[in-house]
């Protein structure tokens, strides 16, 4: 029997690779994927094996993650409640895709992850690989209680690790847990439980991996342009660059300049409330700008339509249905309404600010002759037209307003 692990290198996912191995009797198969987590993969591979992974796959997923996952998601503008740019939860379904690929090409029947039977990640893996592969089952030891009975606490995971020659590496003794990509870092647990606790004061400034903090940030302001083609960021200050260059080049330079941290407590999909911190440096100039560019030229009531549609899409990418019809469905309208999203945004980054300095587009819907206060050129605009317009929407104020007043 064989099973294919979502292996990160940690203490969680070791302890697994090496429970599931002895548990089922199986070969494990430790797959990762580079979603941009840099450092974390350093040694990864001589690390499975060691720990008694069959073999070992850590694919090189960044480009089709900025391309098919994280660009399709920022043309539609989600944001989960309000704050969250989804870092997490767009890179799920893409390691739930490769994962279950990896599984049909070894034959192995099941796929397994560390996720806790508490949370959102579990979900997502499990919604993708189910909308991919139905076939193909899942392995969740967290969710099995001789799992949880054999290892209650992150000291009997140590002492596991220990016993197996697995090496413990420092970041299984942060009193957080982290969750790194192309597009975010976020934190959660541990120190970070407690919603007073007061994650940007200068002593916990270590945390933060992708950004200064604004306080540190350069005193001199630093410009930008971003050059969009429908709703797609493809150049940076004028040089053409891929989604994944875009991405990297925007959170260098929005790390630089302490953009993009939020703090904020959220509603998981399971139905309890958690707290989580999140650096989405890049990620934020991108929506930011991205809007600024929707502002000049796009359809007033496609923007109503597409709007309205914003929480529905958030909800559906949190709550993992990336690769349900229903997203599938709204990506094809989201992409429809970006047509004519074209031209270029500058700003100015300033210490975690994101300020606005221009906009331009060849297809600009802004007409400065039609909008004026002076003389309109064009004629297209008669002002005397607005008298009529503003009676017939009147009418039915007027009349409700009358009933009200004759029934007092
Ligand atoms: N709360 C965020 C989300 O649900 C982040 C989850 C982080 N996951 C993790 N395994 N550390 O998308
Ligand atoms: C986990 O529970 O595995 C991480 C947090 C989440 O998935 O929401």
């Amino acid at each position: 029997e064989k099973i294919v692990l979502a292996y990160s290198g940690g203490l969680d996912t070791s302890v697994i690779l090496k429970w599931l191995k002895e548990t089922y009797d199986a070969e494990i198969i430790a797959f990762t994927a580079d979603i941009g987590q840099k450092e974390e993969l350093d040694g990864l591979e001589e690390k499975a094996l060691k720990t008694g992974a069959s073999k070992v796959y850590i694919d090189d997923l960044r480009e089709e993650f900025a391309k098919d996952f994280i660009f399709p998601m920022f043309q539609s503008g989600a944001l989960y409640e309000g704050q969250y740019l989804l870092g997490t939860s767009i890179a799920r379904p893409l390691i739930a895709k490769r994962m279950v690929e990896i599984a049909r090409a070894e034959g192995a029947t099941a796929i397994a992850h560390g996720a806790t039977g508490k949370g959102n990640d579990q979900v997502r893996f499990e919604l993708a690989a189910a909308a991919i592969a139905p076939e193909i089952s899942v392995i969740a030891p967290w969710r099995l209680q001789e799992f949880r009975d054999r290892f209650p606490g992150r000291a009997e995971m140590i002492a596991y690790a220990e016993a197996n020659g697995i090496p413990v590496t420092a970041s299984a003794a942060k009193p957080y847990s982290m969750d790194r990509n192309l597009l975010h870092i976020s934190y959660e647990s541990g120190v970070l439980e407690d919603p007073w606790f007061d994650a940007s004061a200068p002593e916990n400034k270590d945390m933060f991996l992708l950004s200064a903090s604004p306080e540190d940030a350069p005193d001199q302001p630093e410009y930008l342009e971003l050059t969009f083609e429908q709703g797609n960021c493809v150049a940076l200050n004028g040089e053409q660059l891929d989604p994944l260059r875009v991405m990297e080049k925007l959170n260098e330079l929005g790390g630089k300049h302490g953009i993009g941290r939020v703090d904020m407590v959220e509603n998981r999909f399971v139905g309890m409330k958690s707290r989580g911190v999140y650096e989405t440096p890049g990620g934020t100039i991108l929506f930011t700008a991205h809007r600024k560019m929707e502002s000049l030229t796009m359809d007033r009531e496609v923007m109503n339509l597409r709007d309205s549609l914003i929480t529905r899409y958030s909800t559906l990418v949190y709550n993992g249905f990336w690769f349900a019809p229903e997203r599938l469905a709204l990506q094809a309208l989201v992409t429809e309404s970006q047509k004519n999203v074209t031209g270029t945004v500058r700003v100015k980054l300033y210490k975690g600010n994101i300020i606005a300095a221009g906009v331009k587009s060849p297809v600009s819907l802004y007409n400065p002759d039609i909008a004026t206060m002076e003389a309109d050129p064009t004629q297209a605009y008669d002002q005397g037209d607005a008298t009529g317009f503003i009676r017939l929407n009147a009418l039915r104020l007027k009349v409700g307003a009358g009933v009200a007043q004759s029934n007092q």
